[in-house]
């Protein structure tokens, strides 16, 4: 199997062919995608007809999944995901004022996925099974591109800083949304170091977000200056490959390195419906003493 790999963006994401997803694949495609993973965070995949099943065969060859955290639709507590304004109870759109939709829209803030977890994600999957015709793109940022574009003055200041990323928090900016208690009670706020080393080819990166709250032993307001000061630096457009779904489309990103967020769309009009499964990180980001690890 030969693998080709287009740039889609100057510093990071690309597309790729040559591979059919949805069929059993060999140990050394995974490892070839893993590699293309590490050196472009984001990969694109074409005319992927994924069902639930297959995605979660093929998600993972590339380690455990993630069980997603408790929905009050039903839906939550399994390995994959449903980003949708469909009800899959009903196959009807949920009503505009629907509590899905506005959760959904905690998506459109920059963020990580699961950076709330004791062991933050390694890399997301999305699977475009239906999606609107205008808007409803998935923007990516690239936090390595942007750490490596920093003065080294800067970088140095944030060598050793320790993050609280907390689900209550990011949560609590989404206008209108109350979280449900029992997911609530799954992710207590969690520690992570700011800067991060790929283990694999050894680039750096900052890591921030929607759900990184403050710095350990910073004053709030001025630790959560800087996280947001992060963010801005990664969603220049320079560093910002925003995808446009097309039917089938299958994205995967690595969380460890790239922000990305979901973008409006005509929600009371369109049906989108998008399965996301998530491959668990290898560790903690921070030593049983609370201090930033030098690869994690
Ligand atoms: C996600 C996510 C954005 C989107 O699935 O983790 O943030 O565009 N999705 O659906
Ligand atoms: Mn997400």
């Amino acid at each position: 199997m030969v693998l080709t790999i287009r740039k889609l963006a100057d510093h990071f994401a690309a597309e790729i062919g040559g591979v059919d997803l949805t069929e059993p694949i060999n140990d050394a495609t995974v490892a070839a995608l893993q590699s293309a993973l590490d050196d472009h965070s984001v990969l694109v995949f074409r005319d992927q007809p994924f069902e639930d099943d297959s995605q979660i065969v093929f998600s993972s060859r590339f380690g455990p999944l993630e069980n997603m955290l408790y929905k009050r639709e039903g839906d939550g507590n399994q390995p994959i995901s449903n980003i949708t304004n469909v009800d899959f109870r009903t196959d009807e759109l949920f009503p505009s004022s629907h509590p899905r939709l506005i959760a959904n829209s905690g998506n459109e803030m920059w963020h990580t996925d699961s950076s709330f977890k004791p062991v933050p994600a390694y890399c997301s999957m999305l699977s475009g099974r239906e999606v609107p015709p205008v808007g409803g793109d998935t923007q990516f940022a690239s936090c390595r591109s942007a750490y490596e574009s920093m003065p080294e003055a800067e970088q140095l200041r944030l060598d050793g800083l320790v993050a609280e990323h907390n689900y209550a928090w990011s949560r609590g900016k989404v206008p209108g949304y109350t979280p449900a208690p029992e997911a609530l009670a799954q992710v207590p706020p969690v520690r992570h170091a700011v800067v991060r080393t790929n283990p694999g080819n050894g680039r750096k990166n900052f890591y921030s977000g929607a759900h990184a709250s403050h710095i350990i032993g910073w004053p709030v307001e001025k630790g959560r200056k800087l996280l947001e000061d992060l963010v801005s630096t990664a969603a220049q457009p320079k560093f910002v490959y925003a995808h446009k779904w097309r039917q089938y489309d299958f994205v995967i990103w690595d969380n460890r390195c790239v922000l990305h967020r979901g973008t409006a769309f005509e929600s009371d009009k369109c049906r989108r419906v998008m399965r996301r499964t998530t491959v668990a990180g290898v560790g903690p980001t921070v030593s049983e003493a609370g201090e930033a690890l030098a690869v994690a």
